[in-house]
């Protein structure tokens, strides 16, 4: 199955999936990235890993229908059969939602539904849950509303900071989204209205 990534930032999620994906006998590879920063960190890391990465900056468009249509017909010109959103800090519209129907999967560093939206990790601190960590679901045209497909929880420590947290969320994040991708490259997982059927564990 080819994947296309996107992505705004760092890229750690990015390269995970490259590095797990990108073995011998793997259902799915990476085919491309498309990063709406330039000069964001995930366009070194595609360079490095040899996948293809193109720049498509959001304010170089008129509106977010017009920016999603140009990213499902370049994504399509690739080939590319799951969109996988890791770390891609847009909402998406119907314009690529459409094209991809059922087939665009985003990671959330919380366990939904809580906690949706920027900078989940700080929110999980300020709250005081006990217990943090990621999830990977559908994407709909909310904010983090779709379909849950796998969680991976994390404890949270008494001398955590946001960025302890989030590195021990992310750790979770990096195993648990190639696994999915896995999984559904491999036809495991189905929808049925909003509850997903997995045909093993996903953790
Ligand atoms: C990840 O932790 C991802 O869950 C989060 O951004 C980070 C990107 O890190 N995404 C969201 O908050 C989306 N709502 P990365 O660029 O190193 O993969």
């Amino acid at each position: 199955m080819r994947v296309g990534v996107l992505a705004s930032g760092s890229g750690s999620n990015f390269q995970a999936l490259v590095e797990a994906l990108h073995r011998e006998g793997s259902p799915a590879t990476v085919c491309c990235l498309v990063c709406n920063v330039p000069g964001a960190k995930v366009l070194e890391r595609a360079v490095k890993a040899g996948v293809e990465a193109v720049v498509l900056d959001h304010k170089t468009f008129a509106s977010r229908e017009a920016y999603d249509a140009q990213l499902a017909a370049l994504l399509r010109a690739r080939g590319v059969e799951l969109v996988c959103l890791a770390g891609y800090m847009r909402l998406v519209s119907p314009a690529l939602l459409q094209a991809f129907p059922g087939r665009v999967v985003n990671v959330h560093p919380a366990l939904l539904p809580a906690f949706p939206g920027l900078h989940a990790p700080r929110q999980a601190l300020a709250y005081g849950v006990a217990l943090a960590g990621c999830t990977v679901h559908f994407v709909d045209e909310g904010t983090d509303t779709g379909p849950i497909i796998a969680q991976a929880a994390v404890p949270v420590l008494p001398d955590d900071d946001e960025a302890r947290l989030t590195a021990r969320i992310q750790q979770e994040e990096h195993r648990l989204f190639p696994a999915v991708v896995r999984a559904l490259a491999m036809g495991e997982v189905t929808l049925e209205g909003r509850r997903v059927k997995r045909a093993a564990v996903i953790a």
